[in-house]
């Protein structure tokens, strides 16, 4: 069973609509029980979903940030996944209370003259959020969305229905299994473009890998989940935490992040994704080397080496002294 400390200051609202969308994936319209106005968000926010089955899931909103009456989420089914997207799909339906966080945003969408989309498979969620804030701002748009096959397409017909010359679509059972060519989709970026991409990680490494040539604020990632890579380099030896407030020293096997041997220290500590892709369990850095292993700190803010995400971040020096 996973909890998080802000479960405690969840929401409860109540499924209004539940419908497939596409093979696998459902849509949920949420809504207050008494109508009343939810927190305006931004196009890009997700919420932090605690399910009946104890697990904590991230969804993106996808309906558009002007309305305030209801939040929207897709889910996609993970079918080997660790339970979250099963029991959405599998338990809930109209009628049911699910507990969610307010809005958050990691992946914001900046001021620009124009915006390329390049979405995956359900990473098109947050895009439509931007999309339909494009829309409804006069922006310049496009979207590059990839998928295995049409079946699986969640919002076919409405992205061809909302701007059809601004959406190419890509299936890759119909390009004999072929991927999107994204060297193609980055060389056509023009110089005050900015980069929107969000969909599984070999889509997300290839985007990552073609556009390294490009001025960093102009190319943004949501992550679904840390790289595989990353749970890799988690393994890299133990080290030592000094706690500067509890002055305190606790060792950090190879085996475990620095958040686990804080709990087992009996630490009660913020967090919520436990994969370094939500900031929650970040914390200052007082003195020692951080090797950042997380997908949300920028690369100015991983130099500075002043904060750390302590759930999968580790030390590169033998010590490192926290801010706890
Ligand atoms: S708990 Fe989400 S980044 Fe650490």
């Amino acid at each position: 069973m996973e909890a998080s400390a802000m479960e405690s200051s969840a929401l409860e609202l109540c499924i209004t609509d539940f419908k497939s969308e596409a093979k696998d994936i459902v849509v949920l319209e949420l809504q207050h029980p008494q109508k009343r106005p939810l927190s305006p968000f931004t196009a890009g926010s997700h919420l932090e979903v605690y399910l009946p089955n104890g697990c904590i899931r991230h969804y993106s909103l996808l309906n558009c940030p002007s309305e305030t009456h209801r939040y929207v989420i897709a889910v996609g089914l993970v079918a080997d996944g660790r339970g979250g997207s099963l029991n959405i799909h599998q338990t809930l339906r109209v009628g049911s209370v699910l507990k969610v966080s307010a809005p958050r945003n990691n992946f914001l969408l900046v001021d620009a003259p124009a915006y390329c989309f390049i979405a995956g498979g359900i990473g098109i969620t947050p895009i439509l959020s931007m999309i339909r804030w494009c829309i409804a701002h006069g922006k310049k748009w496009r979207l590059f969305y990839s998928v295995r096959n049409k079946q699986r397409t969640g919002f076919y017909e409405e992205l061809q229905q909302l701007a059809d010359a601004n959406v190419h679509f890509h299936f890759n059972d119909e390009q004999d299994g072929r991927h999107l060519d994204i060297h193609q989709v980055i060389a056509s970026l023009s110089l005050d473009e900015h980069l929107y991409c969000c969909g599984p990680e070999a889509l997300m490494q290839s985007v990552k890998n073609a556009a390294g040539h490009l001025p960093a604020q102009h190319v943004h990632f949501e992550w679904f989940s840390a790289p595989a890579s990353v749970s890799t380099a988690a393994q890299s030896g133990s080290f030592t935490v000094k706690l500067k407030r509890a002055n305190q020293e606790i060792q950090v096997m190879a085996d475990q992040s620095i958040l686990d041997a804080l709990e087992e220290a009996g630490m009660d500590l913020p967090f919520s994704c436990r994969a370094g892709i939500c900031r929650t369990c970040e914390v200052t850095v007082c003195s020692g080397t951080p090797e950042h292993l997380d997908m949300i700190l920028s690369d100015e803010e991983k130099a500075a080496d002043n904060t750390m995400l302590i759930c999968v971040s580790r030390a590169q020096s033998s010590v490192i002294e926290l801010d706890l």
